[in-house]
């Protein structure tokens, strides 16, 4: 049962930077056994979310209780000239990759403290970020071998578009995406 106590707040690029110590403090907390992963460490991650929360449209979600946090997700629509989509390992439909700066939000992050998981936090978070977002469909990366978000995202709506691999060292993803609004979601 999702806690009475979550205090949900939208950020935009200022806001989300103002707090970023404290996101790089949970996101090494909860990727405490990858950090050792180049990929996966803390720096690379900062660098990420520079390159995320600098993008027009970038809004991030944090919850909290009793004012920790603990837990949050971020994104932002896809620019007209994206890099997203150019680690495809299979080709794609005839335009069905194509963006203009509206037509896709890309979830980039959403994580939750171990001791608040199962609980429908990270549903909640991911329904707050989405709700309301103009863009036709979202999109997310996800290892194939995560289970319990992978699980998660196919039960909330999402589905496979194709495996991709970002950058060199990074793993091949499942590429997602769902239909926006959320079916499951009215927005207010
Ligand atoms: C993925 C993550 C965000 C889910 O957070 P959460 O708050 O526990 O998620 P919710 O409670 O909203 O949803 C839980 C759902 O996830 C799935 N799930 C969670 N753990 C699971 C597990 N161990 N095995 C299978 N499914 C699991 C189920 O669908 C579950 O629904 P249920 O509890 O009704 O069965 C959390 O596990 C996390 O932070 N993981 C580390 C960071 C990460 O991997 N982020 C995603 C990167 S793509």
């Amino acid at each position: 049962m999702i806690p009475s106590a979550l205090d949900l707040h939208a950020l935009d690029t200022d806001d989300a930077r103002a707090i970023q110590d404290e996101l790089f403090a949970l996101y090494a907390r909860i990727y405490a056994d990858q950090l050792s992963d180049p990929f996966y460490s803390v720096d690379r991650f900062a660098d990420r979310f520079a390159g995320h929360s600098g993008r027009p449209g970038f809004e991030l979600v944090t919850g909290r209780i009793g004012g920790e946090l603990i837990g949050y997700a971020y994104g932002g629509p896809l620019p007209p000239r994206t890099q997203w989509w150019n680690g495809l390992r299979e080709p794609a439909p005839a335009g069905a990759t194509d963006e203009d700066g509206t037509r896709t939000f890309a979830l980039n992050e959403i994580m939750v403290t171990q001791d608040w998981r199962r609980r429908g936090i990270a549903r909640t978070l991911h329904d707050a970020l989405l709700a309301e977002r103009p863009e036709q469909r979202a999109t997310l990366l996800v290892d194939p071998g995560n289970t319990p978000a992978r699980t998660a995202y196919l039960s909330w709506g999402w589905q496979l578009f194709g495996h991709l691999q970002p950058f060199p060292d990074a793993p091949v993803y499942d590429a997602l995406i769902v239909d926006l609004p959320l079916s499951h979601v009215a927005a207010g």
